[in-house]
């Protein structure tokens, strides 16, 4: 059966992503990797990547403006332990989780994960759009060992809600207290700044030793 354009479009990113973005990072170098999903222009990653030299962070959006954005502070900053790619988060998690034998890379283990100030999209029949998703919990657990961490934080209040019960409905993941995973690393961004009305919440999932997989509900 011939694809139709949007699987097309996928399939190419996917392959671009393979193919030239994921060999320029330090996948089989043991170095802790930091990803923040949906990294706008990049405000708090550039901060976070500046304040631990040695994690190399990766930022990803769906608008090229902001990742062209983001590089260009990483470069003023001559941050070389950070790298921005305009990519869909699902879509970088399952490139990153494929097998990449021509380039012989090694699994890559993700250390943390920002998920911070995500798309609320309030309407019910929009949520299957928030990045937020069983399946993308999944794929992460596949990215992951226990004890990595999903930072998410929100000023909706209904998302942070939605999140948490996303998480505890996941065999692989479990919202852990705030004295067990302090908030790793604070800087604000221009979005956080516009939130900052709204009283952000936040919470740390932690990997758990478990099975990956949604739990059956
Ligand atoms: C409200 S902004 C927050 C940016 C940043 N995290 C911050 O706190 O400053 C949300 C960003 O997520 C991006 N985004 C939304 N859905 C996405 C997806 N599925 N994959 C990648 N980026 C996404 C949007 O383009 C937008 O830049």
């Amino acid at each position: 059966m011939p694809l139709d354009i949007y699987d097309s479009i996928r399939e190419k990113r996917f392959a671009a992503l393979q193919a030239e973005f994921l060999p320029q990072l330090p996948l089989a170098s043991g170095t802790p990797l930091t990803l923040e999903l949906g990294c706008g222009h990049g405000h708090y990653l550039n901060a976070y990547a500046a304040a631990h030299p040695g994690e190399f962070c990766v930022g990803l959006d769906l608008i090229a403006d902001r990742i062209a954005r983001a590089t260009r502070k990483a470069a003023r900053a001559r941050l070389t332990n950070l790298a921005f790619v305009q990519a869909e988060a699902a879509l970088f998690l399952q490139a990153l989780a494929a097998p990449h034998p021509a380039l012989s890379l090694a699994s890559p283990r993700l250390r943390r994960i920002f998920l911070l100030f995500s798309d609320p999209w309030p309407k019910r029949r929009h949520w299957k759009h928030r990045v937020m998703q069983t399946a993308l919990l999944d794929t992460l657990a596949e990215l992951t060992e226990a004890g990595a961490a999903l930072h998410f934080r929100t000023d909706h209040p209904e998302y942070f809600i939605y999140a948490r019960e996303v998480i505890a409905a996941h065999a692989s993941w479990r919202v852990a207290t705030p004295e067990e995973a302090p908030w790793p690393f604070e800087h604000v961004s221009v979005f956080e700044e516009r939130a900052l009305a709204g009283a952000p919440q936040s919470f740390t999932a932690l990997r758990s030793e478990t099975a990956h997989g949604a739990r059956i509900p």
